[in-house]
């Protein structure tokens, strides 16, 4: 039905905000792309420009392969659904998903049929009688849903559409979205901050940094083999451990990856060594995400990590350990303009530790809903602060059984999957071989 491309696409606001950078990216028929990134990195601006709402400052917006920039919004086929969707109030539900139909001069007798199909798609057919008032939030944003849905657009872009819902409510209605979307196969374009709901909706996810599109792929893609250590950082719960590693070869035998006091050793046979041994002499890092960790007994051989358990959390159908393993963990900056935080700007940094913690209240989204536990606090604080790059001393995420039998203290080895490793130079690119 209708295919986007965006060529180049760069949006400076008149303040001399540069919110979009020469992005670059094609959503073909009937796909369902999600825009993810952290508050202000652009992606309402990216759906704004392909709705028509705001210009480019310079590229190209492509429709069904034709140019569309001057393009008003009216002849774009598409249909827009936003956080805060504004429903009529002294219309009932019914009039308000059918005004799109009125407006566009449908008869009655077919406008009532349109209707019917799309409330009843969307569970609301029992509630056409009401106003908004008499709604709860979430068949609010079903009948805003069915009101943009009603017209057959081409292509639904959709802004944060479930920010304001409770996390069950807003799981719930994922599923339907996506489950809607593809039946009716919409081509759709779906913004959020939320790596889950991205994640689990997504035909393909395109994630965005200040204006810069990181990595685009599906789902797999982009969780398995994250194009930079910003992607590797924003995705998955818990985050992926980021660890600073000194690389050391050892010509034709295996490469040393130190990792404070303790080694990882990369067998020479493995197709990634040849990559990670130009970096001899230098510092990587290393990325492992929890599922590559597997609790051993302490003497057992292999690629083992000996460490402590600074603390637990409790997630109900799993906890989490958090290892003292002597190293040192990189710190991804979120929002990537702050300077390195250092002792001296702690006042300064706990200030924006404030702002950030105020930004991202409520937005752990899905099922990390409950981390926050004694230490969530400090932990959010090592992945929003926006310190560029910086290093702490690692907390290495393990999974464990729901309540576990060990407690804060206790030591605790882990074995690592070596083949689930990823690396990263200092610029925070991936270091890899058989790119994508
Ligand atoms: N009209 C405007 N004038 C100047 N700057 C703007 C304007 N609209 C947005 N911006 C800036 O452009 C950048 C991108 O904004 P945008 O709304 O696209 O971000 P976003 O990714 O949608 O964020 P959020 O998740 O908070 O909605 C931000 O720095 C924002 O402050
Ligand atoms: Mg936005």
């Amino acid at each position: 039905m209708t295919t986007v491309a965006l060529k180049d696409v760069t949006k400076v606001f008149k303040d001399g905000t540069l919110a979009v950078d020469k992005v670059n990216l094609d959503v073909t028929d009937g796909e369902f792309m999600v825009l993810l990134g952290p508050s202000g990195c652009g992606k309402s601006t990216v759906l704004r420009m392909v709705a028509g709402l705001e210009d480019p400052t310079s590229g190209a917006v492509l429709l069904n392969g034709e140019l569309a920039n001057d393009l008003p919004p009216r002849e774009r086929g598409v249909a827009m659904v936003f956080q805060d969707f504004a429903l009529y109030p002294h219309m009932s539900v019914n009039e308000n998903i059918a005004f799109p139909l009125r407006l566009a001069g449908l008869e009655p007798d077919r406008r009532g049929e349109r209707v019917a199909d799309v409330a009843s798609a969307l569970g609301i057919g029992d509630v056409l009688a009401r106003k908004p008032s008499q709604l709860s939030g979430g068949q609010r944003q079903r009948v805003a849903m069915g009101r943009a849905i009603v017209r057959r657009p081409g292509l639904f872009l959709m802004d944060e559409p479930l920010s304001n819902l409770d996390s069950g409510l807003r799981a719930e209605l994922r599923a339907e979205i996506s489950g809607l979307t593809r039946e009716l196969g919409v081509t759709t374009v779906y913004v959020t901050h939320d790596q889950a709901e991205a994640l689990t909706m997504a035909d393909r996810v395109a994630i965005m940094r200040k204006g810069v599109l990181q990595d685009v792929g599906t789902p797999t893609q982009v969780y398995g083999r994250p194009a930079t250590l910003y992607v590797a950082a924003f995705l998955g719960s818990p985050r992926m451990n980021l660890l600073e590693a000194s690389v050391y070869v050892h010509l034709d035998r295996y490469v040393t990856l130190t990792l404070g006091e303790q080694a990882l050793y990369l067998p020479w046979n493995d197709i990634r060594t040849r990559a990670v041994a130009h970096y001899h002499g230098e510092r990587i890092v290393v990325g492992m995400r929890a599922e590559a960790l597997t609790p051993v007994s302490p003497d057992s051989p292999g690629d083992v990590l000996q460490g402590r358990i600074r603390y637990l959390e409790h997630h109900g159908h799993e906890s989490l350990a958090f290892l003292d393993i002597g190293a040192t963990a990189v710190v991804v900056d979120e929002m990537g303009s702050g300077p390195v935080e250092t002792p001296e700007s702690g006042q300064r940094g706990l200030r924006r530790f404030g702002q950030v913690m105020q930004r991202f209240a409520g937005r752990s989204g899905g099922e990390n809903e409950d981390e926050d536990g004694p230490r969530g606090g400090t932990r959010t604080s090592v992945l929003h602060d926006p310190g560029r790059h910086h290093r702490r001393p690692a907390e290495l995420a393990v999974r464990l059984a729901p309540y576990p039998a060990v407690s804060s203290g206790h030591p605790m080895a882990v074995q690592v999957r070596m083949d689930a490793l990823h690396f990263f130079d200092e610029r925070g690119d991936r270091i890899d071989v058989g790119w994508r």
